[in-house]
């Protein structure tokens, strides 16, 4: 191994002080395009995936080049060039609830992903390690939210991490879609991809501020969505793009699609949806109605939407739309319990205290929350937690406290599964007054 790929940072020390022998962790340099292909085969290799054998290949990856890498190296193997961890990380915005019926509010958060272990390497905490030396990072620098999507979703809750939106596959059928409205006044536009890829983001951040959940969507992501990138050329070809302009001519909403055999019957064609954006309700039914009109297209899929889809009450028969596959998405992790409660809006003033529990000491506390009828919350840290107990406080670990930060989940589920204790019976849904919840929060972006 050459110098210059050597990683600082402590030799054989992981973050809980535990001892990792012959293991080094550092960051790897995505400007250096060598260190960078070793650190993505090793990626590729912990998820499954196929080898980085071509350029194309690497432009999968090309969003890696602007995110802090993460790696550990073993330098008793053979190849001890090839990390045998990963983890890479970037500061992005997640927008949490606004106050009741404002926009929802982005906040700075560590998003963090790509964690794999070599298999060989497998459960001797390497894992832990990036994961809690990561947290601790974001927390210094003073960020104290951290988000994740989860492969495996068994692994996050340890860490203090709370499934935090939920979505849910449906499916459209065209034939018995006899719609309870009229059609919108705009007009949808079939346009080249190319052209939607100036317009997008900004019909994204004007619905994404409608609803808490959605992390910024990088740049990259878009030239990938659209296939405008070399490694998506073949597979777009397919791919169609519809823009919605309302009556004044404004595109407020986007369709990509692509018409396909069915999976369940090989004489008719589905519509699969790769991404459908509305800023307005007119933008949501109009492009929903064009899909569904489309020729030979008995059904249209869409994938990763709200858990609560209006589509299903805009058609008569409601048996005509069918949802599957509901799941948690976004991880979100508290690392500063004060700040993250007063980051958000809140939906009615009352005042209680939480007991939070950090299996990992980052955020852990008592605290007294207040909220006014203006959606400001006021949160003080408690130091003699005891004295406080009996005013309605809540028991509660750091990753209930992520599951309800944005609004995804309620207090009262939570004491029912014994997740959330209290003193008084009326605390939860007290808690649940004050988080509100117009919307269920939504994350339509894997990252
Ligand atoms: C998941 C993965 C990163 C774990 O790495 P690892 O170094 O073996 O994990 P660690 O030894 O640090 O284990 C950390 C904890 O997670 C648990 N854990 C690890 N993998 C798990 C899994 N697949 N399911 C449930 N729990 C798991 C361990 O039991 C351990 O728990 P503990 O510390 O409370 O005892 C690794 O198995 C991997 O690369 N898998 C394939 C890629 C992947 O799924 N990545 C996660 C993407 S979201």
């Amino acid at each position: 191994m050459r110098d210059a790929d050597r990683p600082s940072g402590s030799p054989d020390q992981t973050a809980d002080g535990s001892s990792l022998p012959a293991l080094r962790f550092g960051d790897v340099d995505p400007t250096d395009s060598e260190a960078l292909t070793r650190w993505l085969r090793a990626r590729v290799r912990g998820f499954h995936e196929a080898e980085i054998e071509t350029d194309a290949d690497l432009e999968r990856f090309a969003s890696s080049r602007d995110r802090t890498l993460r790696a550990v190296f073993d330098d008793s193997e053979e190849h001890s060039e090839i990390p045998v961890g990963t983890l890479s990380a970037w500061e992005t915005a997640v927008r949490l609830p606004g106050a009741l019926g404002s926009a929802s509010r982005p906040v700075a958060a560590r998003a963090i992903s790509a964690v794999s272990v070599a298999p060989t390497h497998r459960r001797r905490g390497i894992a832990r390690s990036l994961i809690t030396r990561e947290l601790r990072d974001a927390r210094d620098q003073g960020l104290y939210l951290a988000v994740l999507t989860a492969t495996e979703s068994a692994i996050y809750g340890r860490f203090g991490f709370g499934p935090a939106t939920r979505g849910a596959d449906y499916a459209l059928d065209t034939r018995r879609a006899r719609w309870m409205a009229g059609a919108p006044a705009g007009r949808v536009r079939l346009v080249p991809r190319e052209e939607l890829r100036s317009v997008a983001p900004e019909i994204d951040a004007e619905a994404h501020a409608q609803v808490a959940g959605e992390i910024l969507r990088w740049p990259n992501f878009y030239d990938r969505m659209l296939g405008l990138t070399p490694d998506r050329r073949g597979a777009a070809a397919s791919l169609r793009a519809v823009r919605y302009d309302d009556e004044s001519g404004r595109p407020r909403g986007y369709a990509l699609y692509r018409v396909g055999a069915s999976a369940t019957d090989p004489r008719e064609k589905d519509a699969s949806v790769i991404e459908l954006v509305a800023a307005t309700p007119d933008a949501y039914a109009a492009l929903w109605r064009f899909l569904a009109d489309l020729d030979l297209v008995a059904r249209v899929q869409v994938r990763l939407r709200d858990v609560d889809e209006p589509i299903a009450w805009m058609v008569e028969d409601p048996a005509a739309v069918t949802k599957s596959n509901e799941r948690e998405l976004l991880w979100a992790r508290v690392l500063d319990v004060p700040e993250a409660l007063t980051a958000r809006g809140w939906a009615a003033a009352d005042a209680l205290t939480l007991h939070v529990h950090d299996p990992l000491g980052i955020a852990e506390g008592s605290f007294r929350l207040s909220t006014d009828a203006e959606g400001r919350a006021e949160v003080a840290r408690l130091d003699r937690p005891g004295g406080e107990a009996a005013d309605a406080g809540l028991r509660l670990g750091i990753a209930e406290l992520g599951a309800l930060l944005l609004g995804g989940a309620r207090a009262e589920t939570l004491a029912r599964a014994r997740r959330v204790l209290f003193d008084h019976r009326e605390a939860p849904a007290r808690l649940d007054r004050m988080i509100g919840g117009e919307r269920p929060p939504r994350l339509s972006s894997v990252f």
